[in-house]
């Protein structure tokens, strides 16, 4: 039979079948599905053609690198392609530098897709990586290589940060140097480059030691790696955070209740669905970009923003305009970035098109009319908000309302998120009525997934910084005896919302990150004619917190700018910008006990203007008055 012959055929059956009445999807269908918008014929219409089919494209994306030069445009990554990248730098890593499970590798890398590729391939190989956050010196970044033996370092050439490319190669030689003297020898240094093909610092690369990842991964194109085997209790990555002690402690996290806890809580708190386009604004090297730029969005299969630079460069506008671009529909950020861009542009948002469905906070408590412009000018009244209270140690959210489900209150986080329950303990270990509006410090009953597994290194510091305080019996191996303590002091409302007030240790949240007042202090006695030092929490409109620093002087010098502005050059090189002091004030005498403490306290309220309260129980009441004069 010829071919026409058996299309008239078909077409004859067709016309044969009778018109239907139609058969309507059960609403149990239409309201979990995906496309329910029934413009999708307007977007998808003749006109529209071929461009409407980038909205398929877009499902690809994994992440959008966005360089903070606007001219340069955004680069966007699918997952295939992130895919086929990891393994290359898998490959790398493994055959390249012999490394293997269980190793550790130091990353000190800015805000560029490299960062989470680098990432992946370590997890892809069982290599737990350890991510300093870029704004940290070369002498931060060392003593956290020697924390974890790492003798692989992995940076940048440069990046960009308020219009200026920084030379971050400079930072990874101090690291080496710096790691070799305390004992620990960086044998390779990986150092991507900003412009691939282009070395971008004026930093000369070290022969035999550093090697241009681009160059060194000519030699591993297409190359597959299977994925080696974890066991869920096996350490994912490492993450060091501030504490009381002048050491910063490295927080140990697991591969399979982490990444469990962070897709869990990234789909019912985040509610990200795979066609969303989330920007958390972070900052990578903190936890909340691991588990919410990297590990939570990815797993998800969503788009990702990664973001170079600073919010607020070259204007307050920056942040609505990509939002507007990449179609954000999710957004996360930080108090301190929020007041940044309201006192920078108040109105700006109002000029853009973006429309969020959801937006976090993140970090440090939240002034309810910093909430209220978040809300009304960034949301457009039309965004839900999180205010997810956590801590680096957690891997993910501990306090949050749950969106669709909980009313939200400006300045309290919530009840525990699904799964975490809290308990607030006096000072000797009674509950605090619950719903009573009594302040404590807040606990956690239970243990969870995505809770860190120890301190590196350092399980009696683990056990005595977070549950030797509330346990009931130190022989007991059930955890209802083991009470988390987070070191926040806070209190649950009527409502059974909680209420975070903030640090009970001596750890000061700067720009809702964690800064040991030990280790500034120990910064500043680097100084040679320092005595002793002190910080305090100051209050500060955009930060939050920034911290004053206290010093006097060996006895016999005088004070001086220039003894100033050295402790100022220790506490940055020692820690970072990020630490920078407010102010140093150079003191007479510390205020003191008899037995010879220094009263924080009373150095708080004068940085604070407050009344210092009673100090008649201080050795040397005089010094209060002589030091407020000084600080004026
Ligand atoms: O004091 C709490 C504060 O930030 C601390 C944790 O800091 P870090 O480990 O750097 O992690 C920051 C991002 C998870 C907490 O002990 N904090 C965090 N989130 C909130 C907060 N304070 C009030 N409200 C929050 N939502």
């Amino acid at each position: 039979m010829s071919q026409q012959g058996t299309e008239a055929s078909e077409a004859e059956i067709a016309v044969h079948w009778q018109e239907e009445g139609s058969v309507n999807p059960p609403e149990k269908f239409v309201v979990q599905a995906n496309l329910t918008d029934k413009t999708v014929l307007e977007r998808f219409s003749l006109d529209n053609f071929p461009d409407c089919f980038k909205e398929y494209a877009d499902l690809q994306t994994a992440i959008h690198f966005v360089p903070e030069p606007e001219q340069e445009g955004t680069q966007h990554v699918t997952y295939q392609e992130l895919f086929v990248r990891v393994n290359e730098v898998a490959a790398l890593l493994r055959d390249f530098c012999g490394l293997k499970k269980g190793d550790r590798v130091t990353l000190h890398m800015p805000m560029v897709p490299e960062l989470p590729i680098t990432m992946l391939a370590c997890a892809r190989l069982g290599v737990v990586h350890s991510q300093v956050f870029s704004g940290f010196s070369g002498k931060a970044t060392a003593d956290r290589i020697v924390d974890a033996e790492s003798h692989v370092l992995i940076t940048m050439d440069a990046y960009y940060r308020g219009g200026q490319l920084l030379d971050h190669k400079q930072k990874a030689d101090v690291a080496v140097d710096e790691a070799e003297k305390e004992g620990v020898k960086v044998e390779k240094v990986l150092v991507w480059q900003r412009y691939p093909g282009r070395y971008s610092s004026p930093t000369p690369l070290v022969a035999g030691r550093d090697f241009v990842m681009n160059e060194v991964l000519s030699g591993f194109r297409r190359h597959r790696i299977d994925p080696v085997e974890m066991l869920a209790e096996e350490p994912l990555f490492l993450m060091y955070t501030s504490g009381t002690t002048g050491r910063p402690k490295g927080c140990q996290h697991s591969t399979g209740g982490y990444l469990s806890y962070v897709a869990g809580t990234s789909k019912y708190i985040q509610d990200i669905h795979p066609e969303d386009v989330y920007w958390c604004m972070a900052d990578i090297g903190w936890i909340t970009g691991h588990s919410y730029i990297v590990y939570g969005p990815l797993a998800l299969a969503a788009s990702s923003v990664v973001y170079e630079g600073l919010p607020t460069h070259p204007d307050a506008g920056r942040p609505w305009r990509i939002a507007e671009e990449l179609a954000v529909n999710i957004f996360h950020t930080s108090p301190t970035a929020i007041r940044a861009l309201r006192r920078a542009g108040p109105d700006e948002p109002r000029k853009y098109n973006h429309r969020f469905k959801h937006m976090t906070t993140v970090g440090e408590p939240i002034e309810p009319a910093v909430w209220r412009w978040y809300y009304d000018v960034v949301g457009k009244g039309e965004a839900v908000i999180v205010d997810t209270w956590w801590q680096t140690e957690n891997g993910g959210f501990l306090c949050s309302t749950v969106p669709a489900i909980h009313p939200m209150k400006p300045g309290s986080a919530g009840p525990g998120v699904p799964g975490i329950h809290p308990i607030i303990y006096d000072e000797v270990g009674n509950e605090i009525p619950p719903r009573s509006g009594r302040a404590g410090n807040i606990c956690i009953q239970n243990p969870w997934p995505g809770s860190f597994q120890t301190i590196w290194k350092d399980p009696d510091r683990f056990v005595q910084q977070y549950y030797a305080r509330y346990c009931k019996d130190r022989n007991s191996r059930d955890w209802r005896d083991w009470p988390y303590m987070a070191g926040d002091g806070a209190l649950q409302a009527a409502d059974g919302y909680y209420r975070i007030l903030g640090r009970i240790d001596d750890v000061i949240n700067v720009a809702g990150h964690r800064l040991g007042t030990k280790e500034i202090e120990s910064a500043s006695l680097l100084v040679e004619e320092i005595a002793e030092a002190a910080v305090v929490p100051a209050r500060d409109d955009i930060k939050g917190k920034v911290p004053d620093l206290y010093v006097s002087l060996k006895p016999g010098l005088a004070a001086s700018e220039d003894i100033r502005k050295r402790v100022e050059d220790s506490v940055i090189r020692e820690i970072g910008p990020i630490a920078r002091p407010r102010r140093v004030v150079i003191v007479p005498d510390m205020p003191k006990t008899r037995s010879g403490k220094i009263m924080r306290r009373v150095l708080g309220a004068i940085s604070n203007n407050e009344d210092a309260g009673d100090i008649s129980t201080l050795a040397n009441p005089e010094v209060v008055d002589e030091i407020r004069k000084i600080k004026a």
